[in-house]
């Protein structure tokens, strides 16, 4: 799991610690396009640069990564409130934390759950955080919030368990399990059907056998996780896991890792937390946040300049933002300025990494593979362009 930044549209979560190595050190890391703040945070970890400048144009982001780094997402002290569907639209377009941790895909538009499981999960949410009760679910001992969050999922994942073993029909064993795992709020059957079927036609897609799932799962379960009728079922996370070793199981757009996994969406306040390790560097006057555009930013001798900014062609950010303007600023600079992007129509400058990648940006609906680039406004020195080779 990525761990650099917080959930953010177009992380480079996942990658940072490579681009990281590839980046030259000096004595500062300067991140133009900041966003969730991956890059700045592995340049932390990483201790090539001295300090570190995260630059961001967005103030709702600046806000909410500084708020993390001044450990207000602390787990020890912060008991998040849950946020409503009515709370989001409210709240929203002020604050940073209502928009980027509550918004489904971290994209700030919509709100993170369906309406038919809102209830559901805010008395999940109630239980892990404040220890309040659940109707037919035991009361947990354990103080730690990841400690009954781990208790609730395993207590749903068993009794559905036992459910199979003991009712006689498939369809049977699915109603019954919606009444458990959803005692409050009775999750709209149709709804859930319709989360099902898009599950299994997913699957499908992936030319995966409903033998080969049997054969991964040890189960009989194939039919059902690809079924386009009748009884069809969403793998349990621990079934979900043996399914996705078969080869065929790749790309996977985070919508469907989201059906199987409900529990990933609270991992994202685990990343807030993890920014506050920044909080040091902060007070040594060794991390600045800096809320501005790219073309603010001035040059301070042993500056790396990195940007992420948004990609050519690709249309997932609200404000449209002028590709061609950022390359004539980049061409235009006495200084190398490494940035990321797909295939540019500018030939000016030099590709000096490549990488396979799904990206997340459009993955609400489909998850699309691309081909990740890092650019330099500069020629590399030979050395760089040999260990490219390998
Ligand atoms: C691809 S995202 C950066 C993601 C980031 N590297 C991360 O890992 O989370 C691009 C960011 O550029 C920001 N942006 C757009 N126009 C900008 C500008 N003129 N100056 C600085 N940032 C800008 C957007 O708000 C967005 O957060």
């Amino acid at each position: 799991m990525a761990k650099y930044g917080f959930p953010y549209m177009g992380s480079k979560a996942d990658i940072a610690e490579e681009l990281i190595g590839i980046l030259p050190a000096g004595k500062r890391f300067v991140d133009l396009f900041g966003g969730g703040g991956a890059m700045t945070h592995a340049a932390a970890f990483s201790r090539k640069w001295k300090s570190l400048y995260y630059n961001e144009f967005n103030p709702l982001c600046v806000d909410l990564m500084r708020r993390a780094v001044n450990g207000e997402f602390n787990y020890k002290t912060f008991k998040p409130e849950f946020i409503s569907r009515e709370d989001f639209f409210a709240h929203k377009d002020s604050d940073g934390y209502v928009k980027y941790i509550w918004s489904f895909g971290n994209k700030g538009d919509c709100y993170l759950f369906g309406k038919n499981i809102e209830e559901f999960k805010r008395q999940g949410h109630q239980y892990c955080v404040y220890g309040e009760s659940i109707e037919g679910v035991p009361d947990c001992a354990y103080d730690d919030l990841k400690a009954r969050r781990m208790f609730l999922m395993n207590y749903c994942a068993k009794e559905f368990k036992q459910i199979i073993n003991s009712t006689p029909t498939m369809a049977e064993n699915y109603r019954k399990y919606q009444e458990i795992i959803n005692p409050a709020s009775k999750l709209n059957r149709e709804v859930a059907r319709k989360q099902a079927l898009k599950f299994t036609q997913w699957l499908r897609s992936t030319g995966i056998t409903c033998k080969e799932v049997d054969d991964l799962t040890g189960s009989q379960m194939g039919s059902h996780y690809m079924s386009n009728g009748s009884q069809p079922a969403i793998p349990m996370p621990d079934m979900w896991q043996k399914i996705k070793q078969s080869p065929k199981i790749k790309d996977i757009p985070q919508e469907i890792e989201l059906l199987c996994n409900p529990d990933l969406r609270l991992q994202r306040l685990q990343r807030l937390q993890r920014l506050q390790r920044l909080q040091q560097l902060q007070r040594l006057q060794r991390l600045e946040l800096n809320c501005g555009s790219y073309t603010e930013y001035e040059h301070q001798d042993g500056d790396v300049v990195y940007c992420d900014p948004p990609y050519e062609g690709t249309a997932e950010y609200s404000d449209s933002f002028d590709s061609q303007a950022f390359y004539d600023w980049v061409a235009s600079r006495d200084y190398p300025v490494y940035f990321s992007s797909y295939e540019i129509s500018d030939t000016r400058f030099h590709q000096i990494w490549e990488r396979r990648r799904c990206t997340k940006l459009a993955a609400i609906s489909n998850q699309i593979e691309r081909i990740e680039k890092l650019y330099c406004s500069k020629p590399q020195k030979q050395e760089n362009e040999q260990l490219n080779l390998f």
